[in-house]
């Protein structure tokens, strides 16, 4: 398989499962490569689950009014962010909904102070902002910024999505590129009126958008939201999304999400093995966790805690693969200005 050919037939009869063996060793050969067999860590503080969106798939929807609300102080932020500084990992990765509750400058305060006492990288994943907003964040010292488009079907993205334009969150990707952050993106895979058509064209035009960072996911139907009937997005689609995208991106950090683990047991850790190299282990405190409930099985508090560090690090180490605590930036970062 010559990466650099893969025509759109080609995206496509590769989804549809033309040749999974072939795909997915070629995927893993690629990230070999790359990044030999480490995989990184992110540790990530869900910090409100407040949102003042109202999309349909999403469980933090503002229109949920099952869904009991939190929101961290800024201690509790920096004490989460300490325990995943002193437990070595090497990224931060703040996210919430969309809550106009913590001022701009709160949030840098919350950057610059995790910065001033480890030296790790933020990712900072809070939805579409102003120009001025991103810029006072990336002075504050945040690295990277990830914003999933979500889906490459227009009028999927604005049936799901009320009150927002595709075009704005393309803006946002823009924008966080000029002010040199390592940017992500990416889509949930089987969104209500999404085809197989709709995930080539957004394989397609992914990787032209070179990013450092690509999310994705399975949508998983989550009860108290309008598409609580809809059919879960299927697996296989996504594992054969992340092996494409890691050939045709053979540098792009690739999560294998936790929504693959709610779609399928197991699921996060084929992930890693199809060309996903990077884990993100959640540090949102207990007493919260099951809150941030975007889509079922999401935080869901077990005996085990599924998203937890050790379980992560369980199952890299089950997957085949070498826990890495290095900071793990993109290789493009620097080299690449699009
Ligand atoms: N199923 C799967 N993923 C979802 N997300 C939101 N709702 C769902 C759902 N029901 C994803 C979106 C968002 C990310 C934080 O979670 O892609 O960007
Ligand atoms: Fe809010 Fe994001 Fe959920 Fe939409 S997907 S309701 S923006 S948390």
């Amino acid at each position: 398989m010559n990466s650099m050919t893969l025509t759109n037939t080609e995206i496509r009869d590769y989804l549809h499962g033309k040749n999974d063996t072939e795909l997915f060793a070629a995927a893993d050969r690629v990230r070999r490569e790359v990044f030999g067999t480490d995989v990184y860590l992110r540790g990530i503080i869900e910090f409100s689950n407040y949102c003042k969106q109202d999309c349909l798939y999403c469980g933090l929807r503002r229109g949920n009014r099952s869904v009991r609300r939190y929101r961290l102080t800024t201690d509790e932020i920096l004490e989460c962010a300490g325990e995943i500084g002193d437990s070595g990992i090497s990224t931060i990765v703040l996210q919430t909904g969309e809550d106009p509750w913590y001022s701009d400058s709160d949030i840098a305060e919350i950057i610059t102070a995790i910065k001033s006492q480890y030296d790790i990288a933020i990712t900072l994943s809070l939805g579409e902002r102003k120009k001025e907003t991103y810029q006072l964040w990336r002075e504050a010292g945040a690295d990277r910024y990830l914003i999933r488009l979500e889906s490459f079907n227009e009028k999927s993205y604005s049936d799901a999505r009320p009150g927002t334009v595709r075009k704005d969150r393309l803006n946002c990707l823009e924008t966080l590129r000029e002010l040199d952050y390592e940017v992500g993106s990416g889509i949930m895979i089987g969104l209500p009126g999404d085809t197989v058509d709709d995930v080539v064209i957004a394989i397609r035009d992914l990787t032209a958008m070179h990013l450092h960072m690509i999310g994705m996911g399975p949508f998983v139907a989550h009860n108290q939201t309008p598409f609580a009937e809809e059919t879960n997005g299927n697996v296989d689609i996504v594992l054969r999304a992340y092996a494409l995208m890691r050939i045709l991106n053979p540098t792009a950090n690739i999560p294998s999400t936790s929504a693959m683990e709610s779609a399928r047991p197991g699921g996060r850790m084929r992930g890693l093995q199809v060309g996903a190299n990077v884990i993100m282990p959640s540090f949102t405190p207990k007493r919260v966790k099951e809150l941030y409930n975007i889509y079922p099985g999401k935080n869901v508090q077990q005996d085990i805690d599924e998203d937890g560090l050790q379980a992560a690090l369980a199952m890299i180490e089950k997957a085949g693969y070498n826990i890495s605590w290095a900071r793990g930036d993109s290789p493009l970062k620097g080299k690449c200005s699009n």
